[in-house]
């Protein structure tokens, strides 16, 4: 199924919002090693019931951190959420043109609606269920001081870390079924399918394909296909499907890494003969292989114009099943370090064997 076409009106992603156990606790991991800065907070205060929440960010990136407080019924499905899968991604929040329209469609689409439309004079959001507990919401901004109501702004002073993020380059959910997913987002979202992929390495294997638009929208939907997959995994310890991992864009990944691995971020391990046959694999680049390698950066080239370099996090939470990944883009780079999977995939299962798992 392909359609060219956007019925949500949809912009670009707009922030993620993540149910914790400790929003100042996760609101600090974030300042500190991914250098990002606190934008604004909300709590009963400031006109929200049943959560204490933190954003973070830095260029497009908008990160919402969220904890139970009180005991209204939003704060108990806060922490229902976080007693089922621990701490992890609960929405998925996209600009777009207008939020009425946007929620309209869904429900014509036969979606479930879990917030209905959210009508203030300079915001308006609305939002529905999709795979597991995970929501979408639809976000409509008139203004672009304040970053929701019941919210209060925080003075971030000058944003001039050495780590950089610019944006959202892609948010990767793991689920049961794919192509329900796939199909899902081709008849609400007219999202096409951008790629698919087969991954096996010997002990795991997974299915992947990619839903985007041809600007700021990527979302590759994995299903395991096999038992002991890394997918599997993550779909038995999150108790169900959700986000696996978000891909935040930089435009100097050396510099970002660098820093990141002076405040200690832990990062999945990169085997040092892996770059012996990077210039091999990927011809000329920019960037110094010798500091790719100290550095543990992977690169790919995924077009004879363009090639991309990324990292990927260790999972951050208690519960190994959200991480992130760090991706800077060179020329017209579209991939998603599909000659990688074979390293990350093979990395991922070094960790599965010290959980023994595998
Ligand atoms: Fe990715």
């Amino acid at each position: 199924m392909t359609t060219t076409e956007n019925p949500l009106g949809i912009k670009r992603f707009d922030h993620v919002e993540f149910y914790v156990d400790d929003a100042e606790k996760w609101a600090n991991y974030h300042v500190e090693k991914f250098g990002l800065y606190k934008r604004a907070y909300g709590n009963k205060s400031t006109g929200l019931e049943g959560r204490y929440a933190i954003l973070c960010g830095q260029g497009r990136v908008n990160l919402l951190f969220v904890e139970a407080q009180g005991d209204s019924e939003e704060a108990e499905a806060i922490r229902a959420h976080v007693g089922k899968h621990g701490c992890g991604v609960k929405d998925i929040a996209f600009r777009v043109k207008d939020a009425a329209v946007a929620i309209k469609h869904c429900q014509d689409m036969g979606c479930d609606v879990v917030r209905p439309l959210d009508e203030h004079e300079v915001f308006k959001g609305a939002s529905i269920a999709v795979y597991g507990d995970t929501t979408h919401t639809f976000i409509e901004r008139k203004q672009h001081d304040t970053f929701a109501p019941g919210y209060v702004n925080l003075a971030v002073g000058i944003e001039d870390s050495e780590i950089v993020f610019n944006r959202i380059d892609h948010i990767v959910a793991n689920v049961e079924n794919m192509q329900e997913w796939v199909d899902f987002y081709a008849r609400v979202f007219g999202l096409n399918q951008k790629g698919f992929f087969d991954i096996q390495t010997g002990r795991s294997s997974l299915l992947s394909k990619v839903v985007g638009d041809d600007d700021f929208i990527k979302m590759p939907i994995n299903e395991p296909s096999s038992k002991n997959s890394q997918i599997q995994e993550f779909l038995d310890i999150y108790e169900g499907p959700g986000v696996q991992h978000i891909a935040l864009m930089t435009s100097d990944i050396v510099a970002s890494i660098g820093e990141m691995r002076r405040q200690e971020v832990e990062f999945l391990y990169v085997p040092d003969n892996y770059y012996d046959a990077v210039p091999g694999r990927c011809g000329e680049i920019h960037e110094n292989l010798d500091e790719l390698r100290r550095l543990n950066i992977l690169v790919d080239r995924d077009r004879e114009d363009g090639y991309l370099l990324q990292l990927f996090t260790k999972p951050i939470f208690e519960r190994p099943t959200f991480f992130y990944e760090i991706i800077q883009r060179r020329g017209n780079s579209e991939g998603f370090g599909e000659g990688n999977f074979q390293a990350l995939f093979e990395s991922i299962e070094r960790e599965q064997e010290i959980r023994g798992t595998l």
